[in-house]
């Protein structure tokens, strides 16, 4: 039953209708570097920069209750005690509602005839989280309640605030003005930062130390100040520093009071930290308290950060007849590859913020769904990521966001990493048209001195894996490609060391077919590219490509399938001789995309294979059969149960380059049915099965042989983000950046073929209304000149 919330489109926002939703169901806030996750209780956490080392609340992931630590209002009117956002006290409310939007969630419970509604934002190019409440007494009588705010400060390094308690229980340090709480643990030594939490007016009391506040044995359902209506004024020395903040107020029936809180960070420089000995400079946080005192000025900072999504947000859209496809490509889909693109792989409800860097391949990746709305962001990444490669041209497997440096301890080796370089500067390039960018001197490793332009890192990159073949002609595998989890030169037996970054044996000989599609198919843009620049390595990459064409026709088609790969002792993986995993859907999607033996019909035959043995219920499994033991020369893949990430889950990441090599093939119903089983608007599986958020993908939902097929996980922070922007915009709606104009050549079934693009294109606007034919599918080439531009295409 979907019976805890519904799309609200003209709002571009999710409205959730009860707060006991199957798992928190999130939404982001934040647009330059200082990020926030709020779940529809206001759960969550905030950091600047990075997720690890500057957290500024305290999360406790999958602790129990779930979701405990966030921003949290009580109010106590006479003997109730309650949150407008239901938890942690969970009193039943009269009302309750949550509307996620665009950069920022709406709160608003109702309890006793009194009305407390709740917006939490971050303005843009602030430090700091705005969170405005406004109380309103509804009832016929006047009221005197406590209005408490109250935050736990995180000790910073989200990672060692959980682990070094004989240190930690010692640092905590604040500090207390008549309207705000400052938290600054450590500032007294090597940390130029604190933060604080205040308020537009005085409070009438607080606490900052926790168990005062709480009760040693409470939760945070129970505090014992809000059930006492008291406030202790503690000072934190130790232990854990918070900040609650007691107000007093009398509404009479019908009015209303509203407050306004900052949530600040702030960093001072090294001379002016101190305003007194030992006294922290305030004026920066003080600044930011004056900037939002009134409600005029949170007012317009509100607007301007819907100026900024409205603004985002209308640089591509759609009209069509399927309010399904228009909402996921007009909001939530872009929404969420700028969400995945802010944060990586770090911060999520399901991603610690504190295990992982930035991927070369997933950053990569990210860049084909924002470098449409940000580009200059996305020509800061491209940079930045080629400065972690190699002078061979292997790549660091992730960097970290704080510091820009390659994670030494992943290392490199992964098989495919360098392609990647290619296809993210390509989706630049095609999209701005800004070839300056191939200049840029890049170092190697970030080694100041080493630097070679961009085009030469491109180069390098792909004379990397032309050259990294095995006894097939195929793509060497390396630790993993794509795939993490086909660790097939690792062989580990020992349960405390990890797949990625052990040891691999020496001499490793395992292929992959995946990165030869991948090699293929970037190859083959890359020699477009190179021809465009009068650039005589053209030749050499156009053999590579016919070279390892040849290769995959002749070792790595199994019959009806692309095989996957070689294991290390040459054996096939992939293959209808195996008894397990004996076809996987990589190899199906990238070899098809390639357009390898498309003559000869290998590509039809690989996409209808994929469908009768990988298509279920809610998309397509990554592999089939499942693998039902632990197979140590497989590795990672293998140690899931059947039915589960890369083990035969549906990994919705992979399931764009199938349906964009069923575009290609013009398979147009198959390619629009696998499109709307993975696409969360469309509805395939009910709240309570999905169990994630309904408004944005998942990096994967269970597959046909899980105890619960389709049931959701890993929202928010995916590759299906932007391979499914990729796959929608330019693949079904058709609309594909070139770079010298757009290209119109849709795949959506015929009663869907009429429908009207809004697309933003460098210094241009088109407005183009595509018909679509029975003659079709058919393409048509608008040249790109500046201006507006109002055209039917009939394809
Ligand atoms: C996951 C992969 C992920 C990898 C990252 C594995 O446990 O299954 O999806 O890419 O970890 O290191
Ligand atoms: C998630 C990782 O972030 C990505 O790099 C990888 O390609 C997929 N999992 C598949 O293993």
């Amino acid at each position: 039953m979907n019976c805890y919330g519904h799309f609200d489109d003209a709002a571009r926002e999710y409205v959730i209708t009860r707060p006991d939703t199957p798992w928190p169901w999130i939404n982001y806030m934040g647009t330059g570097d200082f990020f926030s996750l709020i779940s529809n209780t206001a759960g969550g956490y905030c950091f600047c920069r990075d997720a690890k080392f500057r957290r500024i609340l305290r999360y406790r992931y999958n602790g129990v209750p779930m979701d405990a630590g966030g921003r949290y209002f009580y109010i106590k009117d006479g003997d109730t005690v309650w949150n407008p956002g239901w938890k942690p006290c969970k009193t039943p409310l009269d009302l309750y509602e949550c509307r996620h939007g665009m950069g920022y969630t709406r709160i608003c419970g109702e309890k006793g005839g009194l009305r407390a509604e709740t917006l939490f934002f971050v303005p843009l190019e602030q430090r700091c989280e705005v969170h405005r409440v406004k109380l309103t007494n509804r009832s016929d009588s006047p009221k005197q309640i406590q209005l408490y705010a109250f935050v736990e400060w995180c000790l910073w390094n989200a990672s060692t605030d959980m682990e070094n308690f004989q240190r930690n229980l010692s640092t905590g340090e604040v500090e207390v003005g008549p309207d705000v709480l400052f938290h600054k643990t450590e500032y007294r030594e090597r940390r130029n930062h604190y933060a604080f939490y205040g308020a537009n007016r005085p409070f009438d009391g607080f606490d900052t130390d926790r168990e005062t506040f709480l009760g040693m044995y409470n939760g945070f359902d129970a505090p014992g100040q809000v059930l006492a209506g008291t406030s202790a004024n503690s000072v934190a020395h130790g232990w854990s520093p918070v900040a609650a903040e007691r107000f007093d107020l009398t509404l009479a029936p019908g009015a209303s009071e509203e407050l306004i809180f900052v949530l600040g960070y702030v960093e001072n420089p090294a001379e002016a930290k101190f305003e007194a000995p030992g006294v922290i400079n305030k004026a920066p946080a003080r600044a930011m308290l004056d900037a939002f005192a009134t409600d005029a000025q949170a007012d317009a900072a509100f607007a301007d950060l819907r100026a900024y999504w409205d603004d985002l947000l209308g640089r591509f859209s759609v009209a069509s007849d399927v309010p399904e496809l228009d909402r996921t490509v007009n909001i939530w889909n872009q929404y969420q590859c700028m969400i995945t693109f802010f944060m990586s792989r770090s911060a999520s409800y399901f991603e610690s913020g504190i295990g992982r860097g930035m991927g070369f391949r997933d950053s990569n990746q990210d860049l084909a769904g924002i470098v449409h709305l940000i580009p200059d962001r996305a020509r800061q990444r491209i940079l930045d990521i080629a400065a972690t490669q190699f002078p061979d041209g292997g790549c660091y497997h992730q960097y970290q966001p704080l510091t820009k440096r390659g994670n030494n301890d992943i290392g490199g080796g992964f098989g495919d990493d360098p392609l990647w370089l290619l296809f993210g500067t390509i989706a630049y390039l095609k999209e701005t048209g800004d070839f300056t960018i191939l200049s840029e001197p890049v170092p190697f490793d970030n080694v100041p001195g080493s630097e070679v332009t961009l085009l030469e890192h491109l180069k390098i990159s792909f004379r990397r894996v032309a050259t990294s073949l095995g006894p097939h002609g195929l793509p060497l595998i390396g630790r993993a490609d794509w795939n993490d989890c086909l660790n097939l030169n690792c062989f580990s037996l020992d349960p405390d060391e990890s797949f990625q970054t052990t040891e691999n044996v020496v001499g490793g000989q395992a292929e992959s077919l995946m990165i030869a599609g991948l090699f293929v198919a970037e190859g083959k843009d890359f020699a477009e590219l190179l021809d465009r620049l009068g650039d005589a390595e053209a030749t050499a990459v156009r053999s590579a490509v016919r070279a390892m064409e040849e290769a995959v026709k002749k070792h790595g088609w199994d019959g009806e399938w692309f095989l996957r790969a070689y294991d290390f002792h040459g054996g096939k993986i992939g293959s209808c001789a195996c008894d397990e995993g004996k076809i996987f859907i990589e190899s199906q999607g990238w070899c098809a995309m390639a357009r390898i033996g498309a003559d000869e019909g290998l590509c039809d035959k690989a996409l209808d294979s994929a469908v009768k043995l990988l298509e279920c219920e809610h998309g397509l499994v990554l592999n089939a059969p499942a693998y039902s033991s632990y197979l140590y020369q497989y590795g990672e893949i293998s140690s899931y149960p059947q039915g589960y990430k890369e083990n035969g889950g549906i990994f919705c990441h992979n399931n764009p380059w199938v349906i964009i090599a069923e575009a290609m093939a013009g398979h147009v119903e198959d390619a629009w049915r696998h499109y709307t089983k993975i696409t969360p608007a469309f509805g395939r599986q009910s709240h309570d099965l999905r169990k994630v958020e309904p408004y944005v993908f998942c990096q994967m939902v269970a597959g046909a042989e899980a105890a619960r097929p389709g049931e959701g996980k890993n929202s928010w922070l995916t590759g299906t983000a932007a391979w499914t922007w990729k796959c929608v915009s330019e693949y079904i709606l058709g609309v594909k950046p070139q770079y010298d104009g757009l290209l119109i050549e849709p795949c959506i079934p015929l009663q869907y073929g009429t429908y009207r693009i809004h697309r933003r294109f460098r210094e241009a606007a088109y407005d183009i209304t595509v018909r679509c034919t029975d003659g079709g599918p058919g393409k048509v080439f608008i040249p790109y000149s500046p201006g507006r531009h109002v055209l039917e295409v009939t394809v």
